[in-house]
């Protein structure tokens, strides 16, 4: 596969920078929409002819670089027995949290292939469809699952995470083993079925300081990269709010670092090296902005980048106001740049 995202994971020369944008798949695009009126979130994410079908809506019709399989970071936690649901508007909600030694023994270690057989058959399906276009395969990274099961729901403050975090060490490190350990079992199961790469989701890590991430979150998920580092495909490390932890985050080892809007791509790259490959970092509110300012935007995101080891990114997710057209711009203006421009 002639990939300009695979090359750029792997800091290879490219034609043009590689675009792709996190949550593009989902609720900015018409058609996924339509195809929402009639399912809800979880349902599409364990029939993989849906899940294959809304992977490939934003492959159609904004030409992006990437796949990224359409699931849910707490997919794999519902499939082990944790009763959830994703509340639209509101994100997902687990029926009886965890706070206890007892509540972790509740989690037992994902089989993928018994427990989300659905997942595993829509990367097969993707992988044979997507001839050129690599599929990145996902999983949420241990601090942000704990975060959503402790918390019980979405959260500003992650204020029980942490006090559970701080009083019960031994309550969390157990906690965080087990999810380290069928995350990476996840993860390898989607290489196995053909994802190309695979990113770690850590998008609330950003809430510790350095200390904290490095003594009660780093030991988990360095577990998670290093168990599949044998697969050799890209593996791409992502939080908000990290400016202040990259190199706390860097010794996990990955091949990409995702960065988020708060730190130019240059200040990201002096502070990593360059052994490492940069993904982001358009803020996604500049999207909701008049096409003008999105495109002096996005030529300076592409001037930080260099025009080497970067994969064009939104800084976070794809906002659902988003018009699905500014994107389709942003991605030919992203293959239209060369360095120098
Ligand atoms: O990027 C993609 O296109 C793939 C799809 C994807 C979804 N969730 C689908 C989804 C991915 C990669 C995720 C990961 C995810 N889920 C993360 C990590 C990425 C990030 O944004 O930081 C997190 C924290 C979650 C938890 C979650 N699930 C949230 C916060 C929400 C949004 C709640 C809302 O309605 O505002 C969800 C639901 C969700 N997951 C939607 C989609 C498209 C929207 C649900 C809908 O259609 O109503």
């Amino acid at each position: 596969m002639s990939s300009s995202f695979l090359a750029a994971c792997r800091r290879e020369p490219v034609d043009h920078v590689p675009v792709w944008f996190m949550r593009q798949a989902g609720r900015s695009l018409p058609e996924y929409r339509e195809l929402r009126q009639h399912h809800d979130i979880l349902s599409i994410c364990r029939t993989p002819e849906l899940a294959v079908e809304v992977t490939l809506q934003p492959v159609r019709r904004l030409g992006v670089d990437a796949a990224i399989l359409f699931s849910d970071i707490v997919v794999p936690v519902e499939a082990i027995g944790i009763s959830l649901d994703i509340k639209p508007g509101i994100g997902p909600v687990v029926d009886e949290p965890i706070r206890s030694v007892t509540d972790v023994d509740r989690l037992r270690p994902l089989s993928p292939a018994e427990d989300v057989p659905y997942v595993l058959e829509a990367i097969r399906m993707l992988a044979a469809e997507l001839d050129d276009v690599p599929l990145i395969g996902f999983g949420g990274a241990p601090f942000t699952l704990a975060s959503y099961l402790i918390e019980g729901g979405p959260s500003r403050t992650h204020e029980r995470t942490k006090a559970l975090m701080y009083s019960e060490p031994a309550t969390w490190h157990k906690l965080m083993d087990r999810l380290a350990e069928s995350i990476l079992a996840y993860l390898s199961a989607q290489l196995e079925a053909g994802a190309a790469a695979v990113q770690l989701f850590d998008s609330w890590v950003g809430h510790l300081n350095v200390d904290d991430y490095r003594s009660f979150v780093l030991p988990s998920v360095e577990r998670i990269f290093t168990g599949l580092e044998p697969y050799g495909a890209p593996r791409i490390h992502f939080g908000v709010g990290t400016a202040h932890l990259l190199e706390a985050m860097a010794p996990a080892g990955v091949e990409v670092m995702g960065i988020d809007w708060r730190i130019g791509l240059d200040a990201a790259r002096d502070r990593l090296g360059n052994e490492i490959a940069l993904q982001g970092n358009l803020d996604p509110a500049t999207c909701l902005a008049p096409w003008e300012v999105v495109e002096e935007k996005t030529a300076e995101v592409l001037e930080k980048g260099g025009g080497r080891a970067h994969i064009f990114n939104l800084g976070h997710g794809v906002l659902p106001d988003t018009d699905p057209d500014i994107l389709s711009r942003i991605v030919d203006t992203v293959h239209a740049w060369s360095p120098g421009d």
